[in-house]
C-alpha cells in the first residue's frame, strides 16, 4: 500500500515528539491508518542543533514554505506557531499546492479559521487541528463528529493548563500569583513571557475554536471577552474556599435567543463539580448537546507525548481518506451570529471590598446594592480591626453585570472604600 507522506514544519516540542510516536508506533499506526505513515521532509530554523531524533535521511528545507510545495509531501504538519508570518505562508502554501493541512496552532485557526476553510474547500482539501485544543483530549473529534447531530447550547472549559496549574498551587499553598508563576517558569510550566497564557488568550484561541465548531458559526476572536487571572489574590482563593468553591479560568461559549456569547475569565465553580476537581495542568471541556445531554472530558492538555497523539490521529484519519469539513460543515454554511455584550449576561457574583473598618460603611455598600436592584446571598468579613482596612466579601443573588458594574462604580466611590473592588463570576456548571 501506499505510504501517506508526511512533511513536517517545526521540530520543537511538538515537531519532535510526532516524528518520535511515528516511529514508537509505526506497525500499530500502518494497521490503525490501513498503510505506513512516514515523514519524508522537515524544516526548522537551525538545521545542525541535535534534536535527539533521525533526521539524517529526510528532505531538510531551509523554507517551511518549500516543504508545503514539495512532490514528496502528501501533507503539511505545521508546528510553528503564531497566527500570522511563517504558519499562516505554510498554511496557505499547502492549501494552494491541493496538500491536506494538519495543524496544532490555535492562534491560526481562531484568527484565520474561516478564510482557510474556504481556501482549503475551494482546493479540495482539509484542514486538520485536532492537537490545536486541549491537546490529548479528542475534544474536536467529540465535538465534530461524537456530537454532529446535536444543537450545542454550551461549551465550557479549563483550556490552559498554566493557569490551572498556577491556580492550583496558590490555593493548596496559600501564595501569591507572581510567587508561583515564578516557580511555574522555573519547572517549564509557563514561558519566559507567560502573557499569552497567563492573560488568557491562549485559552480564548481554543475558545474561539471550539465555539465556531459547537455552533457552525463564524467567530470574530476580537469580540471575545478576555480576563487572565493575574488579578487572583490568595485572600480571594481563601474566600472562595471558605464559600465552597474553586476559582478556575474558564472558557464559556454559550448560545441563547439573543446570540453568542463568548468569555474567557477566572469563575467560581462549587467544589463539588467535576469541573472544579480538574488540578494542576490538567484540561477539561463540558460539552452540552441538546440530544447528548452533558459530555465531560478530562486529560492533559499540552505536553509532547499527548500534543503528538492528537497530531498523529489527524494523521491516521487523513491515511484512510476520512475527511470532515474544517468547521463541520461548508464554510459558506456558518452563521454570522449575533455576539451577546458581557453586560447583557447575568449571574451570580463575589465581590471584595477593601474597607477602613468605620460605623456606617456596610450600610452605605448595601444601600447602593439596593439601588442597583442587587440582592445578597451572603456576606463575610473576619474579625474586627476599628480604623484600619478589612476585607468585607459579598455573594450577590442572580443579577444583570450591567447592575453590577454600575454598582461597583458607586461603591468605589464611597471614601471608606480603599481600593478596587474584586469581582469574580460565579459559574453553576
Ligand atoms: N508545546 C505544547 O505542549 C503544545 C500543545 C498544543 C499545541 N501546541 C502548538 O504547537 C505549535 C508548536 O509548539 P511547540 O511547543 O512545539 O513550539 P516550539 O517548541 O517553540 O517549536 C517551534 C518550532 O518551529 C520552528 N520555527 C520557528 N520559526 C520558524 C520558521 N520561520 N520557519 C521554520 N521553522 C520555524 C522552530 O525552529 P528551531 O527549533 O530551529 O528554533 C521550532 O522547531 C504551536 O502552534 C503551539 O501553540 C503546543
Amino acid at each position: 500500500m501506499k505510504p501517506l507522506k508526511v512533511g513536517i514544519a517545526g521540530l520543537g516540542t511538538v515537531g519532535v515528539g510526532v516524528v518520535r510516536l511515528l516511529a514508537a508506533q509505526k506497525a500499530l499506526i500502518a494497521a490503525r491508518a490501513g498503510r505506513p505513515v512516514m515523514v519524508t521532509a522537515v524544516s526548522a530554523r537551525d538545521r545542525v542543533r541535535d534534536r535527539g531524533v533521525q533526521l539524517d535521511r529526510l528532505t531538510w528545507h531551509e523554507d517551511a514554505v518549500t516543504l508545503a510545495q514539495d512532490p514528496d509531501v502528501d501533507v503539511v504538519v505545521e508546528l510553528i506557531g503564531g497566527a500570522e508570518g511563517k504558519a499562516k505562508a505554510v498554511a496557505e502554501a499547502a492549501i494552494a499546492a491541493g496538500k491536506n493541512f494538519v495543524t496544532a496552532n490555535k492562534a491560526l485557526l481562531a484568527v484565520h479559521g474561516a478564510a482557510l476553510a474556504k481556501a482549503a474547500e475551494a482546493n479540495n482539501v482539509t484542514i486538520a487541528y485536532e492537537a490545536a485544543v486541549a491537546g490529548g483530549i479528542p475534544v474536536i473529534k467529540a465535538l465534530r463528529e461524537g456530537l454532529a447531530a446535536n444543537q450545542v447550547s454550551r461549551v465550557a472549559g479549563i483550556l490552559n493548563g498554566t493557569c490551572n496549574y498556577i491556580l492550583t498551587v496558590m490555593r493548596e499553598e496559600g501564595r501569591d500569583f507572581s510567587d508561583v508563576l515564578e516557580d511555574a517558569q522555573r519547572l517549564g510550566y509557563a514561558e519566559a513571557d507567560p502573557s499569552f497564557d497567563v492573560d488568557g488568550v491562549d485559552a480564548a484561541h481554543k475558545l474561539a475554536i471550539l465555539a465556531g465548531l459547537a455552533f457552525g458559526a463564524r467567530i470574530p476572536f476580537e469580540r471575545l471577552h478576555v480576563e487572565g487571572i493575574r488579578r487572583i489574590s490568595a485572600i480571594d482563593i481563601a474566600f472562595a474556599q471558605e464559600l465552597g468553591y474553586r476559582i478556575k479560568l474558564l472558557g464559556i461559549a454559550e448560545r441563547t435567543g439573543a446570540g453568542v456569547s463568548l468569555r474567557v475569565h477566572p469563575a467560581m465553580v462549587p467544589e463539588q463539580k467535576p469541573i472544579a476537581t480538574v488540578d494542576g495542568v490538567f484540561n477539561a471541556v463540558l460539552l452540552e448537546g441538546d440530544f447528548s445531554g452533558p459530555v465531560f472530558l478530562r486529560g492533559r492538555g499540552a505536553g509532547e507525548g499527548p500534543t503528538a497523539s492528537a497530531v498523529v490521529a489527524d494523521l491516521i484519519d487523513l491515511a484512510r481518506n476520512i475527511r470532515v469539513p474544517v468547521w463541520g460543515m461548508e464554510e459558506s454554511a456558518l452563521e454570522e451570529a449575533p455576539i451577546v455584550p458581557m453586560s447583557d449576561l447575568g449571574g451570580a457574583y463575589f465581590l471584595r471590598l477593601s474597607v477602613v473598618d468605620q460605623p456606617g460603611v456596610l450600610a452605605d455598600v448595601t444601600a447602593i446594592l439596593r439601588d442597583h436592584g442587587i440582592s445578597l446571598e451572603s456576606m463575610l468579613q473576619h474579625g474586627r480591626a476599628p480604623g484600619e482596612a478589612v476585607p468585607i466579601v459579598l455573594v450577590t443573588h442572580e443579577t444583570r453585570e450591567a447592575a453590577v458594574n454600575a454598582a461597583l462604580a458607586d461603591i468605589a466611590k464611597l471614601p471608606a472604600v480603599l481600593e478596587p473592588p474584586a469581582l469574580i463570576r460565579i459559574e453553576p456548571q
